[in-house]
């Protein structure tokens, strides 16, 4: 290695190495709920975006925040209630170079901090050390992996992955066998190039390979037990400096634990630390900002998917639903989401096919009287939009009564749109009793509404 001075990372490169980030979550989320066929979603937000790509899937997190505006404490709350309405806690890692005011804004809705990584870079032009000259170790020999070779691929890079070197700080996340293998799986469907590391012809180590927007991305470097300290990953990551600049990168990436063999293994390379992540975690809850809405001061409110009868939850089924006989018929299809704070049931909103594949039914919602009017309503709305979205639907649709102009008000103000009028839908023969005034107005007429996703 020659005389160099190291990387400098300014905001502009970190925005570019955040971006590629963000597009690799994206596709290795893709993949993920391509071949799991579960609900999840892939959401941009602010330049970066939030992935559900299942519960304890290495991609389900959110990343690249902080490049592109801060997101509004609105948006805030619609990622938070994305995740509850999956059960799940709200992973942002977030580059130390991004908007200073972001780490505020999260610390105040009660993010925590759980640890670091960190990314370091190395500049693949100018007058910095070429590889291709440097031999690799004796009787180590990379290619790129075959299609042929996966199953043996995934095996031995999951086998080494589960093995960490005892040197450094622990990473945050540890994923059990399972998650590992879908991940390498998915990531190979998402068009990540592995590569293969062979010591006297046995297959001893895997990394892999992704090139965006000049930057390329290593990534899932690991040797097996067996084969460590004979150089297989520095003549991965030379077979990898090799090919990136091939494919004209300016800038090559990897992340590592802070401290490790790994990171002292990149920087022997010619890698410099450009940034730190901080992994900050929150479980989605209500807070007080000076942003939030009325609604959400002093109350912790939460929203899940419910599981378990839906008996419990008539009485606030029948906030909104006049007929018995109709109630029997709907209240056990679709899915409810609940609002709670703390232990409390708040609220419900139930969704229903409605036989087309683009759309779906919000049936019924309620929100408890003595907590009306404190923005539960819109947030199980929000919930609701998210999930639908995620459930492949373009479009929610309700109906309500036309004698009751405090509903259309509510459905109007959090984004539905008027769309047609079914006069005598509540009657006696559909099961409504006789005659029901509301607001001075004899309840007569149904009004569908609907809101695009
Ligand atoms: C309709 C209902 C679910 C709304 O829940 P909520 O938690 O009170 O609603 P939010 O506090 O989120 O209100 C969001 C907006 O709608 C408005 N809104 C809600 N209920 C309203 C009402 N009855 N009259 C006028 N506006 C109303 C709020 O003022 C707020 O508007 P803003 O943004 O201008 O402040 C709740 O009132 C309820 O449970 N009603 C009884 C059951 C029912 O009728 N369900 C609907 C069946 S179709």
């Amino acid at each position: 290695m020659t005389d160099r001075s190291p990387l400098f990372c300014d905001t502009a490169l970190a925005a570019r190495i955040e971006a590629a980030e963000t597009e690799l979550i994206v596709a290795t989320s893709r993949a993920a709920l391509a071949r799991t066929g579960t609900p999840g979603f892939v959401l941009p937000l602010a330049g970066g975006a939030a992935t559900f790509a299942g519960a304890g899937s290495p991609y389900t997190k959110v990343v690249g925040l902080g490049f592109g505006g801060v997101p509004t404490e609105a948006e805030l709350d619609e990622l938070e209630d994305a995740y509850a309405a999956h059960d799940a806690p709200v992973q942002i890692e977030l580059s130390h170079l991004g908007d200073p005011e972001l780490p505020a804004v999260l610390t105040a809705r009660g993010y925590r901090l759980e640890g670091y990584e960190n990314v370091l870079g190395r500049a693949l032009d100018g007058d910095h050390a070429t590889d291709s000259d440097i031999p690799a170790p004796r009787g180590v020999e990379v290619r790129i992996s075959p299609e042929a070779e996966l199953d043996a691929w995934i095996a031995v890079v999951t086998e080494a992955s589960l093995h960490q070197d005892a040197e450094g700080l622990p990473w945050h996340d540890e994923f059990p066998r399972q998650a590992l293998e879908d991940a390498e799986r998915d990531s190979a469907a998402a068009g990540l190039v592995r590569y293969s590391a062979y010591r006297d012809g046995v297959l001893a180590g895997g990394a892999e390979f992704r090139v965006t927007g000049g930057i390329a991305q290593f990534a899932g470097a690991a040797t097996a037990v067996a084969h460590r300290r004979h150089g297989i990953q520095t003549a991965l990551l030379i077979a990898r400096l090799v090919d990136a600049r091939a494919a004209g990168c300016d800038v090559a990436v990897i992340v590592t634990q802070p401290g490790s063999k790994s990171q002292q293994n990149a920087q022997r390379r010619g890698f410099d630390l450009l940034y730190t992540r901080a992994t900050l975690v929150g479980r989605p809850r209500g807070h007080a900002s000076p942003a939030a809405s009325r609604s959400d001061r002093g109350h912790d409110v939460t929203i899940a998917l419910h599981s378990g009868p839906r008996e419990q939850l008539r009485p606030l089924f029948e906030l909104a639903e006049d007929s018995a006989t109709q109630l029997d018929a709907y209240l056990d299809d679709g899915d409810v989401l609940v609002a709670r704070i703390g232990e409390k049931l708040a609220g419900h909103l139930q969704l229903v096919a409605t036989g087309r594949p683009d759309e779906v039914e919000l049936k019924n919602m309620a929100v408890d009287e003595s907590l009306q009017g404190n923005g539960i309503g819109r947030r199980l709305v929000r919930a609701a939009v998210a999930l639908a979205g995620t459930r492949g639907a373009r479009r929610m649709i309700v109906a309500t009564a036309a004698a009751d102009i405090g509903n259309l008000r509510f459905y109007q103000r959090v984004g539905f749109r008027m769309r047609a009028v079914d006069r005598e839908a509540f009657v006696p023969a559909t099961g409504y009793p006789e005659e029901i005034v509301i607001d001075g107005i004899v309840l007569r007429d149904r009004v569908w509404l609907d809101l695009d996703l």
